[in-house]
């Protein structure tokens, strides 16, 4: 039970800094405050293709948050499912600078790749309705979100 700890610590957070006093876990996220700060380093073009499809991550990782606090494994595999089968944008087929997907380095399609395998476990594991399991898995899909953020908050993207 210990590692489901931090998962409960982070939503409980969550409600706490949004500012609504025993309204957890009614209490919608307030999406205006957590918009994510501009990756300096990202064409603009390679943010357009990326705004809708993160929008959805977005969305789909709020209910696995609820999902996995609520242990209604159910819903957690089905939202990794539909995280791991999301097309993927293709590696480009040369670095031709027109072609879009050329503009994004190879640490994106490789996170791109991890993030559906990890979803992909999301999905093996919640049907054995093991808390911990549950848990640590959803940690695992968390870290691939956060690790790619992180190369774009702060890193040069590749040419
Ligand atoms: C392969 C890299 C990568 C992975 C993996 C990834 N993201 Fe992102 N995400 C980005 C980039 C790059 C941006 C910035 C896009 C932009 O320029 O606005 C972003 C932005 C976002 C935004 C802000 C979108 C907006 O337009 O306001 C949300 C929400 C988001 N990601 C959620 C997630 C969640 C949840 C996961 C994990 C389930 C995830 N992301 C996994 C690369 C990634």
């Amino acid at each position: 039970m210990r590692r489901t700890l931090p998962l409960l610590a982070l939503a409980l957070a969550a409600c706490q800094s949004a500012g609504a006093q025993n309204a957890c876990p009614e209490t919608k996220p307030a999406a205006a405050k957590w918009a994510m700060p501009a990756p300096a380093h990202l064409p603009q073009a390679a943010r357009a293709i990326l705004a809708e499809r993160m929008q959805r991550h977005g969305a789909a990782m709020t209910d696995m948050v609820w999902a996995a606090l609520f242990l209604d494994y159910d819903s957690a595999a089905d939202i990794a499912q539909e995280i791991a089968s999301e097309p993927r944008l293709a590696r480009p087929f040369s670095q031709d600078a027109s072609e879009l997907n050329a503009l994004l380095p190879e640490s994106f399609f490789a996170l791109q790749d991890e993030l559906a395998a990890r979803a992909e476990e999301v999905a093996r594991v919640a049907p054995t309705k093991d808390p911990a399991a549950l848990s640590a898995t959803v940690g695992r899909l968390t870290d691939t979100c956060m690790r790619c953020h992180s190369a774009y908050l702060r890193d040069t993207a590749a040419p």
